[in-house]
C-alpha cells in the first residue's frame, strides 16, 4: 500500500527555503572558502571570559543561581527590561519619561527576529502592505512571504530611505484606495544589512512626519530594526526615530544582543507602543511563553558589572580594522573597473559591492560559481530586493567583513577579482564568436 504524502499549510509552501543556508552548507563543506557572505560575528571577540566570569559569580549565589534556571516571565526580566530601557534612552540622550516609556513598554525575546515574526503575526493578514528599504533584509522579506503579505519598496541612496519617494508612494497608495492596507514601514537603520548605509538625521524625522500625516485615517508603525547601532565605529550616533516619537505612538524600536555582544546567548528586545505589549505577549506565551531566562540574567549582569560596555568599546576597534581592511583591498583589486562601486560604512559589518552591470553575480549567475571555484564567497545582492527573478538587479553583492580575519578579508576580494575577470573574459570571448557569426 502506499503512503500518502503530507499536506503542508500554505503558510509553509509560501515560506522560502533561507539562501543563507546554501552558503552555510558551502562554507562547512570546503574549509578552504573563504566566506565573505555570513553574517557571523568576529568569533575571536566574542567575550568568553566576560562570560565565564559572570555565570561563576552568578552561581556562586544558590538563590540567584536557581532564579535564572527557573522558567522567567512571557514579557522578560525586569532588572534587564529596566536596564534596556535605560540603555537605549542614554544612546539617545533622553530620558524614559520623555518618550513616555516605562520598561512595561518593554518586551524581551529570542532574538530580535522573534520579534519580526511575531510583530508580523500580530498585524498583518495576507494582503497587506509593509513597505521596506531597497535593499532591505531578506530574512524579514521571508517572514513577510509566509505571511502571504506584499512588500512594496523604496529606493535609497546614501542618506538611506529616499523618504520622498516614500511620501510619493503612500499618496499613491491614498489614491488607489490601499491606504487601510499599509501597515508597516520597515527600515534597518544604522548600517544597514546589507547595503551598510544609514538613514539620515534629517530623514529620520522626516519618516516619521510622514506617517503622522496619516495618523487620523491609518496608523502606520515604523518598525526600527536597530539591529547594528552599537557596532559604530566612526562618526556619532544618530538619535534614533523612536526618540522623536515622544508619545510612544509609531515606532517600535527592536535591538538585539546578538551583535555587540553573542548572538549565542539569543536574546533580542523591543521598545514599544503599549497598546501592542498585549497582543505581542499572548502570541509569545503560545510560542515559548518567556525566551531563555539564563541568558537574561547573564546579560542583566554584564550591563550592570560593565563588561558589556567594555565589549561594545572593544569591538568597535575591531570591525574598524576589518572595515578597513576591506575598503583597502577593494581599492586596490576594483578601483580600475569602470561601473563599480562600494559603500563605506561608519559601522556594523557589511559593504555592498556594485558591479558593472553586465556581471551577474545573482544565485544562479556566473559570477557565484566562479567564486565557488575560486574559493571565496559572497551574498548575491538579488536576495535583498523583492519582485521576480528577472526584474531584481543582478549586478550587485553584500560582503561581510563579520567573521573573515584581516588576511582573508584580503585574500577573499582578491579572489572575487579574479572571478569577476575570469567572468568578463568569458563574455569577450562569446561576444567575439557571436560577432564572427554574424
Ligand atoms: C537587520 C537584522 N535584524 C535582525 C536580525 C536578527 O538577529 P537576532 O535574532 O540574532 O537578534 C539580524 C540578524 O542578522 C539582522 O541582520
Amino acid at each position: 500500500m502506499g503512503l500518502a504524502s503530507f499536506s503542508f499549510s500554505g503558510r509553509s509552501n509560501r515560506t522560502p527555503e533561507s539562501p543563507i543556508s546554501y552558503f552555510m552548507e558551502q562554507a562547512i563543506e570546503n574549509p578552504n572558502l573563504i566566506s565573505l557572505a555570513a553574517g557571523l560575528v568576529d568569533t575571536d571577540s566574542l567575550p568568553v571570559k566576560a562570560v565565564a566570569d559572570t555565570m561563576a559569580r552568578l552561581f556562586a549565589d544558590p538563590q540567584t543561581g536557581k532564579a535564572a534556571l527557573q522558567y522567567g516571565t512571557t514579557q522578560g526580566y525586569t532588572l534587564l527590561r529596566e536596564k534596556i530601557l535605560q540603555h537605549v534612552c542614554n544612546l539617545d540622550g533622553v530620558k524614559p519619561e520623555q518618550l513616555n516609556l516605562t520598561a512595561q513598554d518593554v518586551v524581551v525575546s529570542t532574538g530580535s527576529q522573534q520579534l519580526l515574526y511575531l510583530l508580523s503575526e500580530i498585524l498583518l493578514d495576507p494582503g497587506d502592505i509593509v513597505i521596506t528599504e531597497a535593499p532591505s533584509y531578506f530574512v524579514y522579506h521571508s517572514v513577510l512571504a509566509s505571511g502571504d503579505v506584499r512588500v512594496l519598496t523604496v529606493p535609497m541612496d546614501e542618506e538611506g530611505m529616499q523618504t520622498e519617494e516614500l511620501a510619493r508612494l503612500l499618496e499613491q497608495l491614498d489614491r488607489a484606495g490601499e491606504l487601510h492596507r499599509v501597515k508597516l514601514l520597515y527600515v534597518v537603520d544604522y548600517f544597514q544589512n546589507p547595503s551598510g548605509r544609514s538613514l539620515s538625521p534629517e530623514r529620520r524625522k522626516e519618516l516619521l512626519n510622514i506617517v503622522r500625516r496619516y495618523q487620523d485615517r491609518q496608523r502606520i508603525l515604523i518598525l526600527e530594526d536597530a539591529a547594528y547601532r552599537e557596532l559604530r565605529f566612526e562618526g556619532d550616533d544618530w538619535r534614533s526615530i523612536k526618540s522623536h516619537d515622544t508619545g510612544n505612538e509609531f515606532v517600535i524600536y527592536a535591538g538585539t544582543f546578538s551583535k555587540p555582544c553573542a548572538p549565542g546567548l539569543k536574546t533580542g528586545y523591543a521598545l514599544l507602543p503599549s497598546e501592542l505589549i498585549e497582543p505581542l505577549l499572548r502570541l509569545k506565551g503560545n510560542h515559548d511563553f518567556g525566551s531563555n531566562n539564563l541568558s537574561q540574567y547573564v546579560l542583566n549582569a554584564l550591563i550592570e558589572n560593565g563588561a558589556y560596555h567594555e565589549q561594545v568599546r572593544y569591538l568597535a576597534g575591531v570591525y574598524r580594522q576589518k572595515r578597513d581592511a576591506m575598503l583597502e583591498a577593494l581599492e586596490r583589486e576594483f578601483s580600475d573597473l569602470p561601473g563599480t562601486h562600494w559603500t563605506s560604512p561608519r559601522g556594523g559589518m557589511f559593504v555592498w559591492l556594485t558591479l558593472p552591470e553586465d556581471i551577474n553575480a545573482g544565485p544562479s549567475g556566473k559570477l557565484l560559481k566562479e567564486c565557488i571555484r575560486e574559493g571565496v564567497i559572497y551574498v548575491p545582492g538579488e536576495f535583498g530586493h523583492v519582485g521576480k527573478p528577472g526584474t531584481r538587479p543582478t549586478n550587485e553583492a553584500r560582503l561581510s567583513y563579520g567573521d573573515a580575519s584581516i588576511e582573508k578579508i584580503h585574500e577573499g576580494i582578491k579572489r572575487l577579482r579574479r572571478a569577476v575577470e575570469t567572468v568578463r573574459r568569458g563574455e569577450k570571448k562569446k561576444e567575439r564568436v557571436a560577432v564572427a557569426a554574424s
